[in-house]
This record gives C-alpha cells, sequence and structure tokens, in this order.
C-alpha cells in the first residue's frame, strides 16, 4: 500500500522537523523507515514531567483493590460525562480547578463510534484551566501531528478542507491534573481507569494511540504480561490489543518536545497506526 501525503501534510511534517521516505510501494512494516532532521527547537517547552515506572509498577494491586468504581461500566455518555465532572472518588478533586473529559467528535452529548482515539496521561494546568486535553505547547504538537495525518479534533475545519481520514477524540488516562504536575499515584490512576474504560467501550475507535507510559500501561495491562517492565520503545513499532481493539504505542508529545530526533519515531506509529487501518 502507499501512503499519500499531500504538499500541506509533508510542509507540516516538514515544520515539525520530520522528513518523510517514503519507498514507492510501501509495505506497513517499511512505514518506519522514517528520517528526522535533527535540528534543534528554538523555543524551549515549559518542562512537563516525563511520568516515571515507580506509580505505574504498584498499579496492578491496587487496581484489583478499586477497579469496581460504581456503576460506572453501565453509564451512557451524558451521565458518564456527569460523573466525570463532579467525581469525588480520590484527592485530586480537591486540587482540580475542572475535569478533563476529552475532546473531538465524541465530546458533546452523543458519542459518536470514532476513528481515532488518543489517550494521553494527564491533564496540567493548562488543561485544568480550560477543561481540554493537550492545550499547551505538547498539545500544538499533536494538533500538527494529528494534522499531518488528515486528523483534527476539530473535525469540521479538515471535513470542509476535503482532507479529512477519519475522526478522532482525544483524552487522558486520568480526568483531573496534579498538584505541581506530579505523578499521579496508584490509587488515582486505579480510581480513574473505569472512566477511560468506559470512554472506549462508547465510542468504540477502530484504532487507539497511547501517548506515554501511563497510556501504555493503563491499556495494555491485561494483554502484555510485562507491560510494567518493558520500555516504552520496545512496546513500539507494533500493533497491540486492548479487549478487540487495535492500540500503538508512542512517545508523548511533551518528551519528544525535549527530544526532538523522537519526533521521527512519533511520525512512524502514527504512519503504523494509519495503515493498519487502511488494512481493516
Ligand atoms: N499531557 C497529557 O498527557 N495530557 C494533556 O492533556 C496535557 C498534557
Amino acid at each position: 500500500m502507499t501512503l499519500n501525503l499531500d504538499t500541506r501534510q509533508r510542509a507540516m511534517l516538514a515544520e515539525m522537523g520530520v522528513r518523510v521516505w517514503l519507498p514507492q510501494s510501501l509495505e506497513p512494516v517499511e512505514l518506519a523507515h522514517v528520517q528526522v532532521a535533527s535540528q534543534e527547537a528554538s523555543a524551549s517547552p515549559a518542562p512537563q514531567p516525563v511520568r516515571s515506572q515507580t506509580a505505574a509498577q504498584a498499579l496492578e494491586p491496587v487496581l484489583a483493590q478499586f477497579q469496581a468504581l460504581e456503576g460506572v461500566a453501565e453509564m451512557d455518555w451524558p451521565a458518564l460525562q456527569a460523573s466525570v465532572a463532579e467525581c469525588r472518588a480520590c484527592g485530586l478533586c480537591n486540587s482540580r480547578k475542572n475535569t478533563v473529559f476529552g475532546a473531538g467528535v465524541a465530546a458533546d452529548a452523543t458519542p459518536q463510534a470514532v476513528d481515532w482515539m488518543i489517550v494521553g496521561e494527564v491533564p496540567a494546568a493548562a488543561e485544568d484551566e480550560q477543561a481540554t486535553p493537550f492545550v499547551g505547547d505538547a498539545g500544538v504538537l499533536l494538533d500538527n501531528m494529528l494534522r499531518a495525518c488528515g486528523l483534527s479534533r476539530t473535525p469540521d475545519a479538515e471535513k470542509e478542507s476535503g482532507r479529512e481520514k477519519g475522526s478522532v477524540f482525544v483524552t487522558n488516562v486520568l480526568k483531573c491534573t496534579t498538584p505541581g504536575n506530579r505523578n499521579p499515584k496508584p490509587e488515582e490512576l486505579a480510581q480513574c481507569l473505569p472512566y477511560l474504560q468506559r470512554q472506549i467501550a462508547l465510542v468504540q475507535p477502530k484504532i487507539i494511540v497511547a501517548m506515554g507510559r501511563l497510556a501504555a500501561n493503563a491499556l495494555l495491562q491485561a494483554t502484555v504480561s510485562d507491560v510494567q517492565s518493558l520500555p516504552l520503545g520496545k512496546l513500539r513499532g507494533q500493533v497491540h490489543r486492548y479487549n478487540n481493539t487495535p492500540v500503538v504505542v508512542t512517545y508523548h508529545p511533551a518528551y519528544v518536545m525535549r527530544n526532538l530526533p523522537e519526533k521521527g519515531k512519533v511520525w512512524a506509529d502514527l504512519c503504523l497506526a494509519m495503515a493498519h487501518l487502511q488494512a481493516l
């Protein structure tokens, strides 16, 4: 199969520092052949923590204790939105300004089946302020990458331009920010996970992109036995499963902003996801 990138998409990738090399006839496995221009960023992004393994390592036993958050597994979309908005299941409710449910086609009243679901980690201060995921610097990078794939979480823009390649819903593992953007505690992750699980069940994405360690752990704990001890780099480059949904793991945009050569790897992972979707 071939991956058709129009001039605008190529320009965007060039702007992001990603130089794409694609052979004429491309097999999905070859999509990882992406070269990265190793230029430095002109502006350095506000530092965001790289989520450590420590919180996640202790996740499993805690999950067993907490996973039955009352009734979430049966909620419809409006009930789920209300439940997240009012959630007081852990101490983060005391420090948050807003909950951050998600953004994209399914964000409003009715859930629609979506093509892509992007799962990040934890809302930061900007997201808490605006009640929207990925609105800071990492969000700008995420949006640019999505646009390069013909995707947008403001779908009308892409639809109008005729470039739309699918619908997107963006959310996080945690629906509340943490004080000082600290790593979440295992019990906070465990309490929040049923919300993400229900979101996935309701929007039925064709593919999920897990961005960052916490997202990979949350989604792959049932299918990759040693997920918590595997470096993220080892989880990339293949299509995993969450229940029956394909999952592609990649680096978190905030990490990429501090490690620009990794941009090409994220692009390769998005190409893998695109190729997998096209082959469905
Ligand atoms: N980082 C995330 O993982 N999610 C956000 O929404 C913002 C920053």
